[in-house]
């Protein structure tokens, strides 16, 4: 069934069809690892959320932050972790330089882009590195002090962690302010290892020893309003400017500190995060990026806070509005997602549905098809019996009888051979006429019995062509000759005129043999029948007209019904099961013919073949 496949391939490209449903831009995961070497203070967590936030503006991006808790080792592991993930990309801000810079070195020597974030390693080995430019930091803060300590002063440098690069470049830049002046002095606080808590501790050591300074440069914020908190104890805190580094806006930053006196300036030192997803994107999409992207700075003191503060405010609120815009769009495309699923799902029923229907459709077809197959076999198989029945009846019945009274004849013969008054002449010619009769009969009837099976078995075909009336009937009508003197009575054929039909010349034969015989079983002696052919309205016809027995209305009525086997026996004791003319309405019914009876019990009865001139 062609069609049923077409339609199943209409159906699967349908289906292929609701894949390409308006879908998001396919686009490749990025995995992104970022190694932190804490999460313990406000600078790094600010710079965790950045992170985060960013990286959640972009649906392809894998990230994952691993927190070393401040330990060198744990940050090793954590970055050997990120090796074996095979990550995209790899950021790292390095607690020390010189001990993480070994395992930095290999991520990025097995092909792992690595980007550098606030913090270096001691090696080249990394793709980039985003970040404050420190030296920078450190030397705008030295300029600052200069500026606050008016031409001389002793300066007191609490140190962040002196093995991280921010802490030597920090130094680098500040002291270079200072070269060769000897008005200033620079004195080593030691190492608050970026925690107020540590510091607090390296700075009360100090001031136990010595108080005698003009300015506190802490290397970040939180050190540096430790120092702040120590010399208020001491009640010296008037006496010293405190600079810190950071800037962090918010009531816990650096710039609160400047508004709320404890600092006298701060340098802005941003974490960078979305920075960082950004070129890590790039790098993983194959976009070249710079080898330093050196993040903006910028001195905050007492004038400038609170502009600073309103500025990070109203970025702060941009930003809020920012991520409820992308918060909605995020809602937005995942309601989108559903639909589509849903669409997709409900798509996927309906071509479903329509595979299973027409799956139906077809079994049901074949079902119909096996039924009426079925059926027809069935009736074919009923017909083989009726007809099997039928030759039997005629074979028990009206064949029977003649080849009995031949076979009688045939004793009767050869009995008389023996006997002593052998036959005579006249008895010899009767049993001669009888012996034909019979043997015409059940060659007649041998004859029918063929085209019945042939008819009920549909192998019976029309077969029509153009002759004249006589041809077939006068050959019909002569092969009665020895029956009809036998039973000493005429057949008179009348002819209009000899014209011409259209007809199957086999059929017409067999229906003027049947009608008849028929006419001669039931008459009598000296009986005339008559056989006419005409042309009529619109046709032709042929009717044979007998004056014997008749029959009934009953009869007539039941004359070409299969059930009917006439009681009646011809007039020389002829016996029959009606074949002949059952027969006869078959072949009359393929050539689209009928015929007609009409008797009258006691008189004769007529058949006539009528043939219509369309047919
Ligand atoms: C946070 C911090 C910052 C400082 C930076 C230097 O952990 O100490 O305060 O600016 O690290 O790496």
């Amino acid at each position: 069934m062609p069609g049923f496949k077409k339609t199943i391939l209409v159906c699967l490209l349908l289906l292929s069809a609701c894949s390409y449903l308006p879908n998001e831009p396919a686009t490749e995961n990025i995995s992104i690892g970022f190694s932190q070497l804490t999460s313990n203070d406000l600078w790094r967590q600010t710079m965790n959320a950045e992170f985060e936030r960013f990286a959640l503006l972009y649906p392809e991006v894998n990230l994952e932050i691993r927190d070393a808790n401040d330990v060198s080792a744990q940050q090793i592991k954590d970055i050997e972790y990120f090796i074996n993930q095979n990550v995209d990309v790899l950021i790292v801000s390095p607690k020390e330089a010189d001990l993480l810079t070994p395992v930095v070195e290999k991520a990025y020597k097995l092909g792992i882009p690595v980007i550098l974030v606030d913090r270096k390693t001691s090696s080249d080995a990394y793709t980039t590195y985003i970040g404050g430019d420190n030296v920078e930091i450190g030397r705008q803060a030295g300029n600052y002090a200069k500026y606050l300590l008016n031409g001389s002063g002793r300066i007191l440098e609490i140190y962040g962690t002196k093995t991280s690069s921010p802490a030597q470049e920090r130094h680098k830049g500040f002291i270079e302010q200072f070269a060769e002046d000897e008005r200033f002095e620079i004195i080593d606080g030691g190492d608050g290892q970026w925690f107020g808590k540590s510091a607090e501790k390296v700075i009360r050591e100090v001031f136990e020893e010595d108080q005698a300074f003009d300015l506190v440069y802490a290397h970040n914020d939180v050190m540096a309003e430790a120092a702040f908190l120590v010399a208020s104890e001491l009640g010296i805190e008037d006496e010293m400017f405190f600079i810190g580094i950071d800037a962090l806006p918010g009531k816990e930053g650096g710039a609160q500190m400047v508004k709320d006196g404890k600092l006298d300036a701060t340098l802005r030192y941003l974490t960078g995060g979305r920075v960082a997803i950004e070129t890590a994107i790039a790098i993983a999409n194959g976009d070249s990026v710079p080898r330093n992207i050196t993040l903006k700075t910028a001195l905050i003191n007492s004038e400038n806070v609170e502009i600073y503060q309103n500025e990070e405010e109203r970025i702060q609120e941009q930003q809020k509005i920012l991520e409820q815009q992308q918060q909605a769009i995020t809602d937005q495309l995942l309601k989108f997602e559903n639909q589509r699923l849903l669409l997709t799902l409900i798509f996927t029923l309906l071509v479903g549905a329509i595979l299973i229907l027409l799956f139906l459709i077809r079994a049901s077809r074949a079902k119909r098809k096996i039924n009426s197959e079925l059926k027809s076999t069935n009736n074919h198989l009923n017909r083989m019996v009726e007809t099997n029945n039928e030759i039997n009846s005629v074979i028990g019945h009206d064949i029977k009888t003649p080849i009995n009274s031949t076979l009688a004849i045939a004793e009767l013969m050869a009995d008389s051979l023996n006997d002593d008054e052998p036959i005579d002449k006249e008895e010899l010619q009767n049993f001669s006429s009888i012996i034909q009769v019979s043997i015409k009969s059940i060659s007649d009837l041998t004859n029918d019995l063929f085209n019945w099976s042939r008819i009920q078995a549909g192998d019976l075909k029309l077969r029509k062509e153009h002759f004249k009336i006589s041809e077939i009937v006068d050959p019909t009508v002569d092969l009665f000759e020895t029956m009809t003197s036998f039973k000493s009575i005429t057949i008179e054929t009348i002819y209009e005129n000899d014209f011409e039909i259209y007809a199957d010349k086999h059929i017409v034969a067999t229906i003027v043999r049947n009608f008849l015989s028929n006419a001669l079983k039931f008459s009598s002696k000296g009986d005339t029948i008559y056989l006419t052919c005409e042309e009529i309205n619109d046709g032709w016809s042929i009717s044979v007209k007998d004056e014997g027995v008749g029959m009934t209305e009953e009869v007539q009525q039941k004359l070409f019904h299969k059930e009917f086997h006439p009681s009646k026996v011809g007039t020389k004791k002829e016996v029959g099961t009606g074949l002949g003319l059952r027969l006869s309405k078959k072949m009359a019914d393929l050539h689209q013919a009928s015929i007609e009876v009409k008797s009258i019990l006691g008189k004769g009865s007529t058949f006539t073949f009528k043939v219509p001139n369309t047919v």
